[in-house]
């Protein structure tokens, strides 16, 4: 019989098998069982149950449309709940408003993204700021700080302007020849899939106030543009079955996996390629053209921290060329999608109340006639975002819909964890910090937090713009929140820096759409939307759930 020697010791392959079966069944059983009941320093925190040893209740996490459980899981255990991720490993959700001050804020480069979900989307983003971590994301959010500033941002409001035009003139066409351009006629409605036209939009937008280049998206000749379908490639939404995040899991902890040939894999690698090469022709661009004299400053942010590498007096506070490839790829994955999805979910509540939207169109063409009365075919960026009934609903929508539902870290060091509330711990103590070990996978739970109770009241689970109106509930949570007292943005040092920029984006094509045209849900006795989370959380319609889409009726509004 043949075998092999191991630690000394001939093993036959029959006798090497029952070793391997025995220290896997060790392995498991320590991990699934053991640990988590006597080892883990977070056992005691409470939290749901979970019957699925392969990926215990990641399913209830990532499936959107299961989002109103983990809301009451928060309300009912407490502001911090251990769950189960894959093979037993443990995960804190986390709602708590001191806990995230200490996460996001005081120990934010002691929390950085999980090293598994970096490595993973370094294939993507690379060296952008979204993924990289401590000394080189300081220094990269510093310089772009003065880009992204509110002083910068406005300058941006005409361009947002014009597009929000471009698009309402879209929508007009449509409106005005359904049959030449196929659009569905439903009594005096068109239907049209608006997360679709508001996402052709803010790619165009993102394209030309983040690098100057045009996605022609709205251009009426609706041509091919290869960026534009390499982001669609990249961005292709999966379906959030147990096989997906098995295979997720699998790749984010195994990135040689990457490498394995299908289908999936080569149609990534060609997207990627081809953002490469894009990424590559717009830097030289915006460089060549921020080194000639004589041309018209560029104001697009990666022009901007070219010229701020051009004038740093410390060569230690620039940006590389591969930081600043990124930088493009990084703007449009982090603020196009997020832009229009926003926007879509703020229609779609107003939709569902259709007095909001008509209190909302009031106030916006009152603004715009006294601009007109005044002698402005325009207003400014502080005179928009100055309007009250705007501002509470796009702070309501962003609250009750935001576009990412929870982001993750990891604890790079042992720590205590404090609470502002205490829980009750599995063992009927009460807890005040929970202490993790490094490595901790914990989830910044957005959703559940902009549901709180404590902070909105006991009709937070409602939409009611009011809210905003009746009281000053900015001031109810400080520190951590870029948006307060909201978490849509985060906040922190690794909160959204594109917050601003987004926040006048959304509300100039808003402003614009309310004013010209009235939105309905596409059926009479209203459409079964659900959400679907990737990353940002995009709407489906249920029983069509083939694609993401969000179907409404859409009619000139009445003057
Ligand atoms: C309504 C729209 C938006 C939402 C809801 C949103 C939300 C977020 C969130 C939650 C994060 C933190 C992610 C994490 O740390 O896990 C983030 C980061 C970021 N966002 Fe946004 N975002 C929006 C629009 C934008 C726009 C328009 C831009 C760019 C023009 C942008 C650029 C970024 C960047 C660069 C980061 C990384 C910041 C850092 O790590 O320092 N975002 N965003």
């Amino acid at each position: 019989m043949s075998g092999i020697t191991f630690l000394g010791v001939y093993l036959s392959f029959q006798q090497l098998s029952l070793l391997a079966g025995a220290v896997t069944a060790l392995y498991l059983t320590f991990w699934l069982f053991l640990y988590p009941a006597f080892f883990n320093p977070i056992r005691n925190i409470p939290g749901p149950k979970s019957n699925d040893l392969l990926i215990g209740n990641l399913e209830d996490v990532f499936r959107s449309e299961r989002a109103d459980k983990l809301v009451s899981w928060h309300e009912h255990y407490g502001r911090a709940i251990s769950m189960r991720g894959w093979f037993g490993t443990s995960f804190l959700h986390i709602s708590d408003p001191q806990a995230l001050n200490h996460i996001l804020l005081t120990k934010s480069y002691d929390y950085p993204k999980p090293i598994q979900v970096r490595n993973f989307l370094a294939r993507i983003l690379g060296h952008g700021i979204l993924f990289v971590e401590g000394d080189v994301h300081k220094r990269q959010r510093r310089i772009m700080n003065g880009p992204f500033s509110w002083a910068n941002v406005k300058t941006y409001c005409p361009t947002f302007q014009s597009h929000a035009n471009k698009l309402a003139k879209r929508i007009e066409q449509l409106i005005d020849n359904p049959e030449k351009t196929g659009t569905e006629v439903r009594g005096n409605y068109i239907v049209i899939d608006i997360s679709a036209w508001l996402g052709r939009c803010t790619l165009d937008l993102i394209g030309l106030c983040g690098f100057g280049y045009d996605y022609h998206q709205l251009d009426e000749k609706d041509e091919e543009n290869k960026l534009a379908q390499a982001f669609q490639t990249l961005l292709k939404p999966p379906e959030w079955t147990k096989a997906f995040i098995i295979t997720t899991i699998l790749v984010t902890q195994n990135p040689w996996l990457q490498k394995v040939p299908t289908k999936m894999g080569r149609d990534f690698d060609k997207a990627m390629q081809m953002m490469q090469v894009e990424g590559r022709k717009i830097l030289e661009d915006r460089k060549r053209e921020a080194l000639s004299d004589g041309i018209e400053e560029k104001k697009d942010l990666v022009s901007k921290l070219i010229k701020a590498n051009l004038t740093a007096t410390n060569p230690k506070e620039t940006m590389h060329d591969n930081e600043l490839m990124d930088a493009v790829t990084t703007f449009t994955l982090a603020g196009h999608e997020t832009s229009s999805l926003t926007l879509t979910w703020i229609l779609y509540h107003l939709c569902l109340y259709p007095a909001v939207q008509t209190k909302l169109r009031q106030e916006i063409r009152a603004a715009r006639a006294k601009a007109l009365e005044e002698g402005r075919e325009e207003w400014d960026a502080d005179e928009l975002l100055a309007l009250p009934y705007m501002d509470a609903v796009i702070r309501e929508s962003a609250r009750f819909s935001p576009g990412v539902q929870h982001t993750e870290r990891m604890a790079e060091h042992d720590d205590v964890i404090p609470l502002s509330k205490p829980i009750v711990g599995r063992d009927g103590k009460m807890i005040d910090a929970i202490p993790v070990k490094k490595g901790q996978y914990l989830h910044v739970a957005i959703l559940p937090f902009n549901y709180s109770k404590e902070i909105f009241g006991e009709d937070a689970h409602e939409y009611r713009p009011e809210r905003w109106l009746e009281e000053d509930l900015t001031t109810k949570v400080k520190g951590f929140v870029a948006f307060a007292p909201i978490l849509t943005f985060l906040g922190g040092p690794r909160g959204c820096i594109g917050w601003r920029f987004a926040l006048l984006e959304v509300s100039v094509i808003l402003s614009t759409l309310i004013d010209k045209f009235e939105f309905a849900e596409r059926d009479e006795g209203g459409t079964p939307i659900t959400r679907r989370m990737n990353v940002v959380t995009r709407p489906t319609v249920i029983g069509e759930e083939e694609k993401n889409q969000m179907p409404l009726r859409v009619r000139r509004a009445a003057k």
